[in-house]
């Protein structure tokens, strides 16, 4: 695992739990506090030689350098901060002939592109199967693409387009940095262009907003049909089938949902799912509309679960999901959740 923030501790937790991998461990650049919490996580660390001296001055017991661990590695996961795993890329990864995950923060296109698609596994599970390097979609692109691609598949052409309003999070629970108090618009939200890689037909326009706030994003999707909107039965009856979506009819905002999955002790306080807002979902005319809240931290941990079995194991799909079902306990959970916003 090359990069161990809030991403990558929590993607450590999940592939060392899983027995058919044999994790060899996390690297870690700064010699901070984080170091000491994966060492009691029993993680062996790992650090780019350049940096040795900082953390064995700070007496932290590293296991080797981050070259040696790549060396040892069929795949690596890389969760590095945003852009830096084109350079791990082109200075490690390749030179070394590894295969790679990479993040949503990465480039899929230009000059510092790390790979020729993103994963979703609602949609493309099977176009990564054996591939050297694979971008694993953001949150936000995970959970559209968990919603879309069923309605896609059910309502076909009728479907006219997708106007999504997305509202992030500031920061992450464990993050320190300051909030700003201010609503900020994005000039060109990279969400779009994301989707539209694994869903090309999807006549889709994103606009994105961040709030201070650390408690989840939230998306109103508005979908225009040609003729009238399907009902609401309807389309809960499409969602509530899927793997990962959650149905909830009594959450009063995206805080009661992440409270809830701490008190619920679930990992990380994390629920790894997208959840339906039942309560607001409403057909008017010719345009549905759905606000579902996305687990920004969560989310992207199965999926980057999955991606490595399509990559690596050339598993099929639905043996995939089964073992993600058993390891991250999605089905369970989300009965939980479901039982208590009932
Ligand atoms: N946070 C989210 O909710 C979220 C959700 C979905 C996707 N993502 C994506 O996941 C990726 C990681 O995000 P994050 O939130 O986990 O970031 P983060 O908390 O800022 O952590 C970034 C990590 O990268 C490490 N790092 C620094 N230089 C590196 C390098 N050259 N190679 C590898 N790692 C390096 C840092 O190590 P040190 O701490 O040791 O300096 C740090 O542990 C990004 O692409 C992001 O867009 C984030």
């Amino acid at each position: 695992m090359n990069g161990y923030g809030n991403i990558g501790r929590r993607l450590a937790t999940m592939f060392s739990a899983d027995k058919e991998i044999q994790f060899i461990g996390v690297a870690k650049y700064t010699a901070d506090k984080k170091t000491r919490d994966a060492l009691d996580s029993k993680f062996d660390v790992y650090v780019p030689k350049s940096n040795l001296k900082q953390f064995t001055d700070s007496n932290y017991e590293v296991s080797g350098t981050l070259e040696e661990a790549i060396k040892q590695s069929d795949i690596i996961v890389d969760a590095a901060k945003e852009g830096c795993g084109f350079d791990n890329k082109k200075r490690l990864y390749e030179p070394m002939k590894k295969a790679a995950i990479f993040q949503g923060g990465e480039d899929r296109s230009g000059s510092r592109s790390v790979a020729n698609m993103i994963h979703n596994s609602r949609v493309n599970y099977e176009k990564a199967s054996g591939k050297m390097y694979v971008i694993q979609g953001s949150c936000n692109v995970s959970g559209m693409g968990r919603i879309m691609q069923p309605l896609a598949e059910k309502f076909g052409d009728e479907i006219e387009r997708y106007d999504v309003t997305i509202v992030r999070r500031w920061a992450d629970l464990e993050d320190s940095k300051e909030m700003r108090d201010s609503v900020e618009w994005d000039r060109n939200p990279h969400h779009q262009k994301d989707v539209k890689d694994f869903m090309p037909t999807a006549n889709l326009f994103v606009e994105a907003y961040r709030v201070p706030s650390r408690m989840m994003h939230v998306h109103q999707m508005l979908i225009r049909f040609k003729t009238k909107a399907p009902s609401k039965d309807t389309v809960i009856e499409v969602l509530s089938k899927q793997f990962g979506v959650a149905i909830l009819n009594s959450a009063k905002g995206s805080a009661d949902v992440r409270r809830k999955a701490l008190m619920l002790g679930f990992q990380h306080g994390d629920t790894n799912m997208v959840h339906i807002h039942q309560e607001v979902l409403r057909d008017q005319d010719d345009v549905l509309k759905i606000l579902y809240t996305d687990d920004q931290t969560g989310m992207v941990i199965p999926e980057n679960h999955l991606l490595l079995q399509s990559m690596v194991f050339r598993r099929p799909k639905v043996e995939a999901i089964k073992k993600t079902d058993t390891l991250f306990q999605i089905s369970r959970r989300k009965r939980i959740l479901e039982q208590e916003f009932e």
